[in-house]
């Protein structure tokens, strides 16, 4: 697939939502690679704070504690070659984030009100000056209701599984099936949370990625990207 040139248009923003090993992530990294945008992934935000909150002691039932420790919370998302840095108060967690004990309890602090305000605000900051291709859950719906591009990924939670399970396998004691019960979990905590619920936007297009590959899924939000570019050119 070739480089798009964005000088043909000016800069749009680009959400990406959907429920966890939807492939959001790398379809995410592929297209602002593509397009030369900047790749915003809200759910390492959650899981940096999830960690620190950890490493910390605080549980997520202990409300105010939380919303205070989070006043000394520094997160920097820095792009690289190999992927984006997740840095923590100075602190590289890249590895961190993605342990099974961040994993199995960030939707459980990703439910507290103050906490979500304060990264949907960084949130917003980071996609003022447009060029961004972010993913999460509530991307479409809350952080970004005007992106001009909205997509919401799906796949069966059986091919979700298979696909964190071949990106975790150097973990060790993992199975598949305690993988797909982690993933139905959090669908369901995501869901019925009450802030910010995960759900697709009025006006988000529906992408189900269960039998493509993330080329083909990257190459169909390029394309909606230039198409609203050309309908758009006299807008941007
Ligand atoms: O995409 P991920 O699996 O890294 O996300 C980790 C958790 O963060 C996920 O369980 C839900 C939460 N999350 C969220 O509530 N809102 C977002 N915009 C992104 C992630």
């Amino acid at each position: 697939m070739a480089r798009t040139s964005s000088s043909q248009y000016g800069k749009i923003n680009i959400a990406i939502d959907g429920p966890a090993g939807a492939g959001k992530s790398t379809i995410a990294r592929m297209v602002a690679s593509l397009l030369s945008y900047v790749y915003v992934d809200t759910g390492a935000m959650y899981r940096a704070a999830t960690w620190y909150l950890q490493n910390l002691g605080i549980q997520p039932e202990e409300v105010d504690k939380v919303l205070h420790s989070i006043q000394n919370l520094g997160i920097e998302l820095i792009p690289g070659e190999d992927g984006q840095q997740v840095i923590v108060n100075g602190q590289d967690v890249t590895a961190e984030i993605r342990s099974l004990t961040v994993s199995s309890q960030v939707s459980r602090y990703a439910q507290i009100e103050g906490l979500r305000a304060w990264l949907v605000s960084l949130q917003r900051q980071m996609a003022l000056r447009k060029g961004v291709v972010m993913d999460g859950r509530d991307i479409g719906t809350t952080v970004l209701p005007d992106a001009e591009v909205k997509v919401f990924m799906t796949a069966t939670v059986e091919e979700r599984a298979r696909r964190r399970f071949n990106e975790m396998q150097e973990q060790q004691g993992i199975t598949m099936e305690k993988i797909a019960h982690d993933i139905a979990e959090r669908d369901r905590l995501d869901q019925e949370r009450e802030v910010s619920p995960l759900r697709q936007a009025e006006d988000a297009i529906l992408l189900d990625t269960t039998q493509l590959t993330p080329r083909e899924v990257a190459s169909r939000i390029v394309s909606l990207t230039e198409a609203y570019g050309r309908e758009n050119r006299n807008d941007l």
